[in-house]
Order: C-alpha cells, then structure tokens, then sequence
C-alpha cells in the first residue's frame, strides 16, 4: 500500500514519543521515528511498528544541531515529499553536563526552526503538536521541582514561540495542538525529578495516580489525528486548570 501519510515523532527512541510512534502506527501512515544518539532503541521502536504491519523509518538527527535538522527534513522531502503529522516531543536539559544554555536552544529555538523548515512540507490540515508538561506550561505560575526552573522556563518559551507563528498556520491551513501533561508515572524524568525534589513527585502522587505513559501518549496520537482542534489538550492534574492563580 502507498503510504497516504507521513508522521515525524521527535525523541521516539524511547519514552512518551516511542508510544506515541506506536500508537500513530496505521496502515495508511508512515511513521518516522527520530532519535538523537540511541539509533538501536530508534530501530526497536521502528522493527515493532512493522512487526505489527506498520509502516516506519528511523532518522537520527539531534534537534538542537541546525544542520543536522536541515538534513533531515531535506531527506523527509526527497523521500516522502511530504509531512502530514509532525511531533515535537523530543526535550531536554536535564543531561548531565548540558551547558547553561542547552535548555532554551533545544526547548525554544530548535522547536521553532523545525517548523520553519517542516513548513514547506506541510500540507493543508496538516498537524503540529507540541508537547509539554504542567509544571512548564504554567511556568511561572505554579512552583516547580528543585533545578527544573530553566527547563519549565525554556519550554514554556518554545510554546509560546510557536502560538507567535500561529498567523503563518492559519495562512497555511495547519492546525497546532498543544499537549502539556502532570508527571507522568515511569518515566525517566520523573526518577530523576524524584532524586532532586522527592517531595515534589510525592506532592503530585498524593493529588491522584500519575498519568501513565500509555494516557499521555494516546492524548498526543489523538491530537495529531483528530478530526477537531481544541488548540490545548490537558492531561492529569486538574488542580492545575481550577486555581491558575496560587
Ligand atoms: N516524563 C514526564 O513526566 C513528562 C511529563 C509531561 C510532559 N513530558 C514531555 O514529554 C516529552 C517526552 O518526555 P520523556 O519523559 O519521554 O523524555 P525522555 O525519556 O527524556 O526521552 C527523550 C527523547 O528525546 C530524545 N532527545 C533528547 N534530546 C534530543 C535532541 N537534542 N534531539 C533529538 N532528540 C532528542 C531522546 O533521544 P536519545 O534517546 O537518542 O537521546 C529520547 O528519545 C517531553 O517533551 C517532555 O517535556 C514529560
């Protein structure tokens, strides 16, 4: 079968955005798996997919290079010549040894310039979603776990830079989603937010179950194929969306 849509996941080498390449997986869909150094996990994701009789690729590229994005949205052209879906999922800043200016370069700027350059591919109705987390799109408005400041500042930043080129969407006809999340449960973020700030996660666990890994991506995968455009789609922690203010 021709496939009639490609879907570009970044980060999918493991986590939320290798469930969400899962769940995007369909007959009619080609689903590209980004990674940026874990090419075997990348290839996993991809051999699943089609172990499933999924369509699926792998192409590495670390967003926050401007040339290796170039390369890889070149390719997506030459191969597919089109984008239908694109997910913004890969993040970071996190990393051990990660300089002081990581965050914003990957979170905000490569999330921008990714767009610019997938534009072109992109045709009418096609989708872009961003994913993000409470702590980030509340950010400053609700507190943070200790050291997760520059990252909730940096990605709220990226949000915020993609709603300013909402003029060229609409002109374009592509619909942006934003879909932000409460910690998820068994993630690696949350083991490393629960070595720095175990209060933190604890507070999160004490207000319901976290959020699994399978919700939040399904919210992601629905966003980038529903037929509606709700522009925000929140996941977990609805103390977060009934007192903005504290
Ligand atoms: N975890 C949570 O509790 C939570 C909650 C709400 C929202 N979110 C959001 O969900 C998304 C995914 O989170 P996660 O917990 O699944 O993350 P994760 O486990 O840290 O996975 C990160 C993924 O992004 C890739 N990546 C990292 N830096 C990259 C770069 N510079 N270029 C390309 N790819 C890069 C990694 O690839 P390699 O493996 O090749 O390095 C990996 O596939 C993020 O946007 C995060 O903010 C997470």
């Amino acid at each position: 079968m021709h496939d009639s849509r490609i879907a570009l996941v970044t980060g999918a080498s493991r986590g939320i955005g290798a469930e969400v390449a899962r769940q995007l997986a369909e007959p009619d869909t080609h689903v590209i798996v980004n990674y940026r150094e874990k090419v075997k996990r990348a290839q996993t994701v991809a051999d699943d997919i089609r172990a499933l009789g999924g369509r699926a690729s792998t192409l590495g590229a670390d967003i926050s290079d401007e040339t290796a994005v170039a390369a890889m949205i070149a390719e997506i052209g030459e191969r597919f010549g089109r984008l239908d879906m694109l997910v913004l999922n890969a993040s970071g800043g996190l990393e051990q040894g990660a300089d002081s200016g990581y965050a914003m370069r990957l979170n905000r700027d490569a999330q921008r310039r990714l767009v610019e350059l997938a534009l072109p591919l992109m045709p009418t109705g096609a989708r872009i979603v961003f994913v993000t987390s409470h702590q980030a799109h509340f950010y400053p408005h609700k507190a943070v776990p200790k050291g997760y400041a520059p990252i909730a500042l940096s990605k709220r930043a990226g949000e915020t830079a993609l709603h300013g080129m909402k003029h060229e969407f609409d002109r374009r006809g592509i619909h942006f989603t934003v879909v932000s999340g409460d910690m998820i449960d068994g993630t690696i973020i949350i083991r490393l937010l629960q070595r720095r700030d175990p209060d933190a996660v604890d507070a999160r666990r004490s207000f319901a179950p976290l959020p699994t890994v399978e919700e939040f991506a399904s919210a992601i995968a629905g966003a980038a194929r529903s037929p509606y455009h709700p522009g925000i789609v929140y996941v977990g922690g609805s103390d977060y969306l009934v007192d903005r203010s504290a």
